[in-house]
């Protein structure tokens, strides 16, 4: 298979056939993580977490860090296989991880204490009332849901971005209207170093006309912003 130049923000293809693309692109580092900011917003300690949409485990493993236990639960077999057959990142690991959907959790009632959704990004958006009510379920304390607030898909170059659905509003209304969940929004600056680096990850998944930005401009930052929603 000839690999193209950008998915076009085809996030289902990029899980699907591009995981080590995900991979590359998930652990370009950030400065600061969202793992270190989360802990300031929901205590994380000693808890036992259901980390749901575990992608290539970046998410689960850094959760490990201050959690008891870490389930990571995925979808796509494609990126499950990176989680699991990426072991030696530290001491930190997550108990193991589970295949399975957002929307029908493979976990009992209150069977953990906490559980996240990192980026988990559910398309289209209604799918967030079925995550809801499954966390709310599973989870004996709180949901945690980190997604990207109106106006910063892709971070700071959300005007270049084309060719994707502009339904940011759509997400917060229902956390934060519909579910009562409180917010707060954290910054993050991701340096890929290299100009050939930042092509072949982030414009590969946010397209051609990104590409053509970053190239011109020589840009190698990305400075994101996330939100942070929970509710017991
Ligand atoms: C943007 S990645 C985030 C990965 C990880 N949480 C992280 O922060 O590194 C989103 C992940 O959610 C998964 N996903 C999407 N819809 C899902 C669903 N309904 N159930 C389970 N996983 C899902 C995708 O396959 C993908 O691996």
């Amino acid at each position: 298979m000839t690999r193209p130049e950008s998915i076009e923000n085809r996030w289902d293809i990029l899980y699907r056939d591009y995981p080590e693309v995900y991979a590359a692109f998930s652990s370009t580092p950030y400065q600061p993580t969202i793992y270190e900011q989360l802990p300031a917003i929901v205590d994380l300690r000693g808890q036992v977490i259901a980390d749901i949409g575990a992608g290539t485990g970046e998410s689960s493993r850094s959760l490990a860090q201050y959690a008891m236990r870490v389930i990571g639960v995925e979808r796509e077999m494609a990126m499950l296989q990176q989680a699991t057959a990426s072991p030696e990142r530290g001491p930190a690991e997550p108990t193991g991880y589970l295949a399975g959907d957002a929307l029908a959790l493979p976990l009992a009632d209150d069977s953990v204490d906490i559980v996240t959704g990192l980026t988990l990004a559910l398309y289209p958006p209604d799918r967030y009332r079925a995550f809801i009510r499954e966390g709310l379920r599973v989870a004996r304390g709180l949901v945690v849901y980190v997604g990207i607030p109106p106006g910063w898909y892709g971070g700071e170059l959300y005007d270049v971005i084309e060719g994707f659905e502009r339904v940011d509003d759509v997400v917060d209304r229902i956390f934060i209207e519909e579910f009562g969940f409180s917010h707060q929004d954290i910054e993050s600056v991701q340096e890929y170093g290299s100009v050939d680096h930042i092509v072949s990850t982030y414009g590969f998944i946010f397209g051609r006309r990104v590409i053509d930005h970053l190239r011109k401009v020589g840009k190698t930052s990305i400075r994101w912003r996330f939100r942070v929603y929970w509710r017991a």
